[in-house]
């Protein structure tokens, strides 16, 4: 049981003062939850490409420089030239989604470039993701769309020119909430 003694009255008190002088300290900082990301800890996660290119940072690449990012970094998980394996394959099946034999890669499935830029910029090389240079990934990215057919192998990518890049599949999505 609780033996309420004299002398605990005294240090109590002081004990209780002391806390609420913290306190005061404290919620006139702030409710104490972190201190404000800098510029560059928000650049470093701040990684929305929308489909119409909004977000795409500066600089570029072509298939060629891409070819080099490719074989160094994806070819051991995507294949030869985007052919799979052991990981999904890439490029190829342009048509085939309505055959019984449907092949989805980028080329033939994916309606937007811009989110091949987006996904291979936040979450590849899988084992190593956000550690390519922003021209790394415009590069491989016009490897990957010059690999399935869709843009020439000296066309330079940037945040101009991806977002005017046709997919072969844009028109094949419809929106679940069609507008009225
Ligand atoms: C260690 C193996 C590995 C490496 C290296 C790798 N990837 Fe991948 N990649 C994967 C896996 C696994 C997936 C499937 C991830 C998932 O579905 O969540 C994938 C998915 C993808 C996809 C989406 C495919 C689709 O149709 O959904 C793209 C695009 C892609 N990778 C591009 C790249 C590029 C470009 C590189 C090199 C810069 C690269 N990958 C390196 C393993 C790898």
């Amino acid at each position: 049981m609780f033996m309420y003694k004299r002398w605990m009255a005294p240090s109590l008190m002081v004990a209780a003062l002391m806390m609420a002088a913290f306190g005061q300290a404290q919620a006139a900082e702030s409710p104490g939850l972190g201190v404000p990301l800098s510029d560059s800890e928000v650049a470093a996660v701040d990684l929305v490409v929308m489909p119409d290119g909004r977000g795409l940072p500066a600089g570029s690449g072509d298939a060629h420089q891409g070819l080099d990012v490719y074989q160094r970094e994806c070819r051991i998980c995507h294949g030869d030239g985007g052919q799979g394996g052991p990981n999904d394959r890439l490029a190829g099946g342009i048509g085939s989604l309505a055959t019984a034999q449907p092949v989805k890669t980028i080329g033939s499935y994916w309606p937007y470039a811009t989110t091949v830029f987006d996904y291979v910029r936040r979450a590849m090389p899988y084992h190593l993701p956000g550690s390519l240079s922003t021209d790394e990934v415009y590069a491989v990215t016009a490897y990957l769309l010059a690999e399935n057919g869709i843009i020439e192998r000296d066309r330079v990518l940037d945040a101009e020119t991806l977002p005017a890049v046709q997919m072969p599949n844009s028109g094949g999505f419809s929106w679940a909430w069609p507008e009225d």
